[in-house]
């Protein structure tokens, strides 16, 4: 079963740095149905992408009636995304996923790791009336970081060395954190989820998609005594039910 999809012109491009593009696409409907941690399975309408699969790519902004996408060049789908001309076709489903579960009058800590930066900056937006926020974002090197309260690198060439991992139980007792939400590579959340338990944790859940809509089963991952879909009954689940050593 191919699942219905729009086709839409690329309406804003900018090159962010090396690796990192942002894609935006008008749409009035599919913006106003837009929350933070929901994401759409993208294609370039390109020549040489038509045999490929869409890919998952999460909400970046909603604004004035435009979607917008931050993404980083992979492999060959991203990469066709990212040079994209104004004016091109993307075909896209979504939005597809259940969101981040919002709070209100809390201190949140937003901790992200490389591509996962994109919905937690949309959720910072979306918390930042109403909620003292600090958000931490870790990536390999100074082209794979973005603004935000804390910086971590790898290599130290942007902000602190060393894992976006490395403070929070301290952060956690100084900022009196009630509530945290993470996106990133499964060893750091993981890692996060061991550090930040038992308060409440909303991760945003990895996985290589195929059909992007529930149908395949191959984005499963395990969820307290079954396999859930990420694309399906995610990409957010709560921590504490994730079974970490399994993945
Ligand atoms: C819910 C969700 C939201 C996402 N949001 C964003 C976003 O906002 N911005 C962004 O840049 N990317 C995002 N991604 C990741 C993005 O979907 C992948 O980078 C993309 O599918 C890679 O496709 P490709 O054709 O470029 O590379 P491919 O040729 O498919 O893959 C290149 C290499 O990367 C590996 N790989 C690719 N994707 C994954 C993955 N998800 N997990 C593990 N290994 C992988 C492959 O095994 C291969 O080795 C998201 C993923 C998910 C599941
Ligand atoms: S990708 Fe097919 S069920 Fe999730």
């Amino acid at each position: 079963m191919t699942p219905a999809y729009k086709i839409l012109a690329v309406t804003r491009r900018e090159r962010i740095n090396r690796d990192y593009h942002v894609i935006g696409l008008r749409e009035p409907e599919l913006a106003a149905k837009c929350q933070p941690g929901m994401f759409f399975e993208l294609k370039a309408g390109t020549a040489g992408q038509d045999r490929k699969l869409f890919k998952p790519v999460s909400v970046y902004g909603a604004a004035e009636a435009e979607i917008s996408f931050l993404i980083k060049v992979v492999g060959s789908g991203t990469k066709a995304l990212s040079e994209l001309a104004i004016g091109d076709p993307v075909k896209l489903t979504g939005p597809l996923g259940n969101g981040f579960p919002m709070i209100r009058d809390s201190n949140v800590l937003l901790v992200s790791g490389g591509v996962g930066y994109p919905p937690l900056a949309y959720l910072r937006e979306a918390l930042s009336s109403g909620n003292r926020i600090t958000f931490l974002h870790g990536g390999a090197c100074a082209d794979d970081v973005f603004p935000c309260d804390r910086v971590y690198t790898l290599d130290g060439s942007c902000g602190q060395k060393g894992l976006v991992t490395r403070d929070v139980k301290d952060l956690i007792i100084e900022a009196k954190i009630d509530i945290v939400y993470s996106c990133g590579p499964i060893p750091m959340l993981k890692a996060l989820a061991e550090i930040v338990a038992p308060l409440p944790h909303h991760v945003s859940m990895e996985a290589y998609m195929a059909c992007g809509v529930g149908v395949c089963h191959g984005c499963a991952v395990p969820v307290g005594d079954a396999y859930l879909r990420v694309c399906a009954d995610g990409p957010i689940f709560n921590a504490a039910e994730v079974c970490w050593g399994e993945l």
